[in-house]
């Protein structure tokens, strides 16, 4: 490393110089224009491909997306495996042990790239992840969108940035909103990301409070549509295994479609987090916009995953490009 060290501050100032300090400013669609310019069709091709072995994929990956930008910014840092002497953000308690399918994604994609010779090593596995998100979402039957690229891949990753960072199942609007301000996202752009769950699982022991012990007086939650209830009540029964998957959307759950907010309306939202958008009068009347008219929410997804993509990037001076997605250079 010493023997370098003039050669690095050199490059520091110059990429200091080059790369003015805001973290969207390196952004841009084009970004591998000149060193990668099939980066798009390569990793659409290996997600669909996917795609066709295992629907998951899809919920995987974007939720892979989500927490990776959630925690410590876009940065892959979600990727990173434990090491004896590192936790790392995958093994927290809220993991994204779910997501083993978006992680298959990102290391097939990575493996496209690297076979031709001047992709090799150039495209971060942050714009791999957030490539591979929207081509998921698109899969799905969602909107396509433009892909800022230019990220860096983070050179942290622990398990206690975790802590207090993801919204969890039983968050109200407020906890929703001030989770998502943390990362400069508005309650419309909360709102929009939520719908990610129309195609979403998730595992019985986490409604088991919703439709068996939800409070003193009450075994089921009051809010929850009573045959969608029964429903739940059918799938998840009270000694099930706890891991066995549901769907979050009922109505549709293989199509990416802004059916999850008319689920709402029906009183048929799986989690609490889902249900309080709708329950709670500052959020119910996107709900109810959004469940009128799809093309405004499929507006505001874009919009919505445009900046959650910008959210804690990192550049060449705080990141750099990983050999391997799973672990630092
Ligand atoms: C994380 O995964 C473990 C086992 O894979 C599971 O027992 C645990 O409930 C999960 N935690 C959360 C919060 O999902
Ligand atoms: C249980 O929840 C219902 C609905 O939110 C509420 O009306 C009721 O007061 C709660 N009961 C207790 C004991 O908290």
């Amino acid at each position: 490393m010493a023997r370098f060290g003039l050669v690095l501050v050199v490059a520091i100032s110059l990429t200091i110089a080059l790369f003015p300090d805001t973290t969207t400013a390196q952004l841009k669609p084009k970004f591998y224009g000149n060193s990668c310019p099939n980066v798009e069709s390569i990793v659409r091709t290996v997600v669909n491909q996917k795609v066709k072995e295992t629907f998951v994929t899809i919920p995987a990956t974007l939720r892979l997306f989500f927490h990776d930008c959630f925690v410590n910014g876009c940065d892959a840092s979600v990727l990173i495996q434990s090491t004896p002497n590192n936790k790392a953000e995958k093994d927290h308690p809220d993991n994204v042990s779910l997501a083993g399918d978006g992680f298959d994604v990102v290391i097939k994609a990575k493996k496209a790239l690297d076979a031709i010779p001047s992709c090799k090593n150039k495209i971060s596995c942050a714009d791999i992840l957030t490539l591979a998100t929207r081509d998921v979402v698109v899969a799905a039957g969602g909107p396509s969108y433009t892909v800022e690229l230019g990220r860096f891949d983070g050179l942290v990753s622990t398990a206690k940035s975790v802590d207090g960072n993801l919204p969890g199942p039983n968050d109200k609007v407020d906890k929703l909103n001030a989770l998502f301000a943390k990362n400069k996202l508005t309650q419309e752009d909360m709102i929009a990301l939520s719908a990610a769950h129309t195609v979403g699982f998730a595992h019985c022991s986490k409604v088991f409070n919703r439709i068996y012990n939800f409070n003193r007086t009450h075994s089921v939650d009051p809010t929850l549509n009573k045959a969608y209830a029964k429903e739940l009540q059918a799938a998840c029964p009270k000694k099930v295994d706890p891991r066995i998957a549901i769907n979050i959307d009922p109505v549709s759950p293989r199509k990416f479609d802004n059916i999850y907010f008319k689920n709402l309306q029906q009183g048929k939202g799986l989690f609490t987090s889902d249900q309080v958008l709708f329950t709670d009068g500052r959020s119910r009347p996107t709900v109810d916009a959004w469940a009128k008219n799809s093309a405004a929410f499929n507006k505001a997804f874009v919009t919505a995953m445009t900046k959650l993509g910008r959210v804690g990037v990192k550049t060449r001076r705080n990141g750099n490009i990983r050999r391997d997605c799973g672990a630092f250079n």
